[in-house]
């Protein structure tokens, strides 16, 4: 009898916890699940080429989308000399299209382009869909020489 009394509390107790349960997960919303990513790794290399070698830049940048969506930017150009703040880094389509970046990262690198360099572009403020294809290019700019492009390397993708 007590069995039975105490199994019938049980279930009584169920009911009422699933009820509330349910009916409080149908008034308050759902924690939004986080963006989810595929893992890659996109990179370009500026290397020697031929032509003008007094205006060339050397170095390499690595782009790591984790799973969050997070694009962590890691990079080192060896070969810029002088005012580190006559030099910019962006993303681009096409040297034709040079001064139409898709990105620039001129807040992440804060003038400091002679020195290794992270910044992490959170979810959603990255804005592009894939690097992959577009150009990496140093450009040097110091109010009296516009945009000279110092040297651009394709991004690929290990
Ligand atoms: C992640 O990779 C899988 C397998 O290659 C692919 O089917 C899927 O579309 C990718 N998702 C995104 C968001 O790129
Ligand atoms: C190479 O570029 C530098 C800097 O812009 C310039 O002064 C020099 O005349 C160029 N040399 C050649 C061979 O084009
Ligand atoms: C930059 O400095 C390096 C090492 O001092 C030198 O070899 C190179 O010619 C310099 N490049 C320019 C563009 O001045
Ligand atoms: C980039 O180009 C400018 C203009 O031609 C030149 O003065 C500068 O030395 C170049 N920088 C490097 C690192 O080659
Ligand atoms: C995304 O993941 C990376 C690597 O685990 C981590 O360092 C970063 O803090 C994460 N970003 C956010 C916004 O959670």
């Amino acid at each position: 009898m007590n069995k039975q009394i105490s199994l019938i509390n049980f279930f009584v107790t169920l009911t009422i916890f699933t009820f509330v349960f349910s009916s409080s997960a149908n008034t308050t919303p759902l924690k939004r699940a986080a963006p989810t990513c595929n893992q890659t790794v996109d990179y370009c290399t500026f290397e020697p080429q031929k032509g003008n070698k007094s205006q060339q830049v050397l170095g390499m940048v690595t782009f790591t989308q984790f799973t969050n969506c997070t694009v962590r930017v890691t990079g080192q150009f060896n070969t810029v000399n002088g005012s580190s703040s006559n030099y910019d880094f962006h993303i681009i389509r096409s040297v034709a299209t040079k001064d139409q970046p898709i990105h620039d990262f001129d807040n992440c690198l804060a003038d400091q382009i002679n020195q290794p360099f992270q910044c992490d572009l959170s979810a959603g403020s990255v804005p592009f869909d894939s690097l992959v294809g577009n150009l990496c290019v140093v450009m040097f700019e110091n109010g009296q020489v516009d945009d000279v492009v110092n040297g651009t390397a394709r991004v690929k993708q290990v």
